[in-house]
C-alpha cells in the first residue's frame, strides 16, 4: 500500500548534472513517483523513425537508482514540427475554418490517420524500450485528451459515426428534427461538423459532434493502451481535464483506464478554491465508479485567478493535497517537479521553485512528503457518503447549445452550487450517473437534468418508490437524449407537478418566495398535480403559484424545486446547517479515517476518539488532522 507522492518530470530541459541533484531532491521530499516524458517527443524522435532513448534510458536508470518509480507517458498531445511539416493536414481547424500552426501543443487531428500513426508508432516504441524498465509503475498515454477539429477528416469521420449511431438518413432527420429550417439531409456526404454557420446552429447536430469526439479520442488512446498492452501488464492511465471543461465523457472512458487520473486547477483564491477541490474530487470518484482514483496533477504554490496568479498560502497545498486524498484519491502529485527555464510555463509554480529548495515551498513539499507515509493504509478504504448529486456530461453539452431559453441556464454552475451547499455543512456527497443503483443514498438531489433518457427517468422513479428522497432542479426532464422535447416532462409523473411555462429571470432580479426566500436565474408556472405545495411565489406574475412542491410516492418523497434557491432557503430545504469544518471520512473493514480541515477562524476540536495520524490536534484555524479509528 503506497500512496503516490511527486509530478510531472521534465528533464530533457537540463543538463545531466540537474538530474542527479533532482533525484537527490526527490529522495529529500519523499517523491516516489514521476511522470516523465509527457511533451518529449521532438527529443525521443527528433526525425521521422530517428529515436534517440538515450537520455531517457539514463534519467529512468537514475531515477531507479534514486527509489523513485516512474509513470512513463507516451509524448502524442504535442507532436515535434517535423511531423507537421510532413502532414500539414494533421494539423487541427478550428470551428471558423483557420487552420492552426505549430507553435504551442496539442496542434494535431485525431482523425488524421498520419497522426494515429505516428502515436501508434511512439507508443510502441516506448514499450520495446521500456516495458521491462524497473523503475516503471504505469503508463500514462498522452496528456489531457481534448483538443478538437472540425477539418474535412473529421467530418469524415462523424459521418461514419453518425451512420453506426442512426443506421439511417430518415432516422438522424428525426433525431435531429432537420424538417426545421430546411435541414433534411439526403446524402451523408452533405453533413458537416457543426462549423461556424449563419445563426444558431441545430443542437442535436452540436450535441453528437461532442459525443462522436469523445469516442474517436478513445479510439485514439485505445490504440495506444493496445500498443502498450502488447508488452507490458502494468496499469495503463491518461490524465483527465476538469475545470471548465469537459472535453470527453470521463464517466464512459473510466471503464478504459487501470487508474482514474484527474488534472485539478482551482481558480480562486478563497475558500472557494478548497470547495472546487472537493468537488473536482468528488467527481473523480465518481468517475472512477467509488473506487480509488489519482490527482495526477495540481499546482504547488499557485492559483490562477483570472489571468493572475495567486499565491498559495503557507500550508494550503498540504491541504488541497490531503483533502484530495480524504475523497478517495491515491495519492497527490503536481505539474511539475523543478520549475521550467524557460517556455510558455516558465512561471509556473512547481515543487522545486525557481528559488531552488531553500525555499518555503520546497520545505511544505517535503514536509507533506515525509507525513503521506504514515497515511498509506488507507489508500485500501473507501469514501463514506449518503448523499448523491447527479452528473451527466452529455446533459452539460446539451445545455452548452445555442439554443436554451435562458443563456444564464448553466449546468456545471447548477450543480456546483448543489455541491457547495452540502461542502459548506460538511457533508461528503459523491456524484452519480442518472441511471446507477442510488439505493444506498438517503438523498439524491437532481440539478437543471435538462436531457434525461427514459432509463435514468425509470432508475429515479425507482429510487424515490423505495424509499428514496429525491429533490429535482428547475429545467429537468425536458428532451429525450435525442434534444426532442418530452410532454408531459419525465418528471411530471414523479413529481406530481405540471409545468405550464418557463419565467426565466434577467440576471439581476430575483423572486421572492412566500417564506421570505429568494430564487434567482428562473422561475416557473407550476401546477400542483398530486403534489403538496412546500413553498410559493409571492408578488411578480407568479403570485401565488407553487414554487418547491413535495410528493409522498411509495415510501420515498420527491421533491421539485423550481427556481435557483439562495442559500438560506436551499439550507432550509435540504436541512443544512453551516459547518466551519470539512469533515471526510474513509473507511476500510472496522477502521475509520476521519480528515478534518479547518477553515474557520477558532480551533476545532474532533469528536471522534482515535489516533491522531498526521496534523494537529485540536485543529487549528487552517490547519488539519486525520483521525484513525476502529
Ligand atoms: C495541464 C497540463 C500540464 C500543464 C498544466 C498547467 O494540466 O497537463 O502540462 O500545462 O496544465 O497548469
Amino acid at each position: 500500500m503506497t500512496l503516490w507522492y511527486g509530478g510531472d518530470y521534465n528533464p530533457e530541459q537540463w543538463d545531466p548534472d540537474v538530474w542527479k541533484e533532482d533525484v537527490g531532491l526527490m529522495q529529500r521530499a519523499g517523491v516516489n513517483l514521476v511522470t516523465v516524458g509527457v511533451f518529449s517527443w521532438s527529443s525521443l524522435e527528433p526525425a521521422p523513425g530517428q529515436y534517440e532513448f538515450g537520455w531517457l534510458d539514463r534519467v529512468l536508470d537514475l531515477l531507479h537508482a534514486g527509489g523513485v518509480r516512474v509513470d512513463l507517458a507516451t509524448p502524442t498531445a504535442s507532436p515535434p514540427p517535423w511531423f507537421s511539416r510532413l502532414h500539414p493536414e494533421a494539423l487541427p481547424v478550428t470551428a471558423d475554418g483557420v487552420r492552426l500552426t505549430h507553435g504551442s501543443r496539442d496542434t494535431y487531428c485525431a482523425c488524421a490517420p498520419a497522426y494515429r500513426e505516428a502515436a501508434r508508432g511512439i507508443a510502441r516504441a516506448l514499450a520495446e524500450r521500456y516495458h521491462d524498465h524497473p523503475a516503471l509503475a504505469m503508463w500514462h498515454v498522452h496528456n489531457e485528451y481534448g483538443t478538437t477539429c472540425y477539418c474535412s477528416l473529421a467530418a469524415e469521420r462523424f459521418r461514419e459515426w453518425l451512420q453506426t449511431r442512426y443506421g439511417t438518413l430518415e432516422r438522424l432527420n428525426e433525431a435531429w428534427t432537420t424538417a426545421f429550417w430546411s435541414q433534411g439531409y439526403a446524402e451523408w456526404a452533405d453533413i458537416e461538423p457543426p462549423r461556424k454557420t449563419q445563426y444558431l446552429v441545430n443542437p442535436t447536430q452540436y450535441l453528437d459532434f461532442r459525443r462522436f469526439w469523445s469516442d474517436e479520442l478513445l479510439a485514439a488512446y485505445l490504440e495506444q493502451k493496445t500498443e502498450l498492452r502488447k508488452l507490458s501488464a502494468l496499469p495503463v492511465t491518461t490524465n483527465f481535464v476538469f475545470g471548465g471543461w469537459v472535453p470527453v465523457n470521463h464517466a464512459q472512458w473510466a471503464a478504459e483506464v487501470d487508474v482514474v487520473a484527474i488534472d485539478h486547477y482551482p481558480d480562486r483564491s478563497d475558500v472557494g478554491a478548497e470547495e472546487q477541490t472537493a468537488f473536482g474530487a468528488d467527481l473523480a470518484r465518481g468517475w472512477a465508479g467509488g473506487k480509488p482514483w489519482l490527482l495526477m496533477e495540481q499546482s504547488a504554490g499557485t492559483l490562477n485567478e483570472g489571468h493572475r496568479l495567486h499565491t498559495k498560502e503557507p500550508g494550503r497545498m498540504a491541504r488541497h493535497s490531503l483533502s484530495h486524498i480524504a475523497r478517495g484519491s491515491q495519492g497527490a502529485l503536481f505539474f511539475q517537479w523543478r520549475a521550467s527555464r524557460g517556455g510558455a510555463e516558465m512561471f509556473h509554480s512547481a515543487m522545486v521553485p525557481h528559488a531552488g529548495p531553500d525555499s518555503r515551498m520546497f520545505r511544505e513539499i517535503a514536509k507533506l512528503g515525509s507525513e503521506l507515509p504514515q497515511l498509506a493504509e488507507v489508500a485500501e478504504s473507501n469514501v463514506e457518503a449518503d448523499v448523491a448529486i447527479l452528473w451527466d456530461v452529455e446533459c452539460w453539452w446539451a445545455m452548452q447549445g445555442t439554443h436554451l431559453p435562458s443563456s444564464s441556464l448553466d449546468y456545471l454552475a447548477a450543480v456546483r452550487s448543489a455541491h457547495r451547499r452540502f461542502w459548506h455543512a460538511g457533508i461528503t456527497v459523491d456524484f452519480a450517473a442518472p441511471a446507477a443503483d442510488l439505493s444506498s443514498y438517503r438523498l439524491v438531489v437532481v440539478p437543471s437534468l435538462y436531457l434525461i433518457s427514459d432509463e435514468a427517468a425509470a432508475a429515479l422513479t425507482a429510487y424515490v418508490e423505495s424509499g428514496g428522497q429525491l429533490v429535482v432542479g428547475y429545467f429537468s426532464g425536458i428532451v429525450d437524449p435525442d434534444l426532442r422535447i418530452r410532454s408531459p416532462g419525465a418528471f411530471t409523473e414523479l413529481l406530481g407537478v405540471r409545468v405550464e411555462e418557463f419565467h426565466p429571470l434577467p440576471d439581476d432580479s430575483e423572486v421572492v418566495l412566500s417564506s421570505g426566500g429568494r430564487g434567482r436565474l428562473w422561475s416557473e408556472h407550476v401546477h400542483a398535480v398530486s403534489a403538496e405545495v412546500v413553498d410559493r411565489y409571492a408578488g411578480g406574475v407568479l403570485d401565488g403559484k407553487p414554487a418547491i412542491t413535495r410528493r409522498q410516492v411509495g415510501a420515498g418523497t420527491a421533491w421539485y424545486v423550481s427556481t435557483e434557491l439562495d442559500d438560506a432557503a436551499a439550507a432550509q430545504v435540504f436541512e443544512l446547517s453551516a459547518s466551519p469544518v470539512e469533515i471526510v471520512r474513509r473507511r476500510s473493514g472496522d477502521t475509520t479515517w476521519t480528515f478534518v480541515f479547518n477553515h474557520g477562524d477558532a480551533e476545532f476540536s474532533v469528536p471522534d476518539a482515535g489516533r491522531l495520524v498526521v496534523g494537529e490536534l485540536p485543529v487549528p484555524a487552517g490547519g488539519y488532522a486525520v483521525v484513525r479509528s476502529t
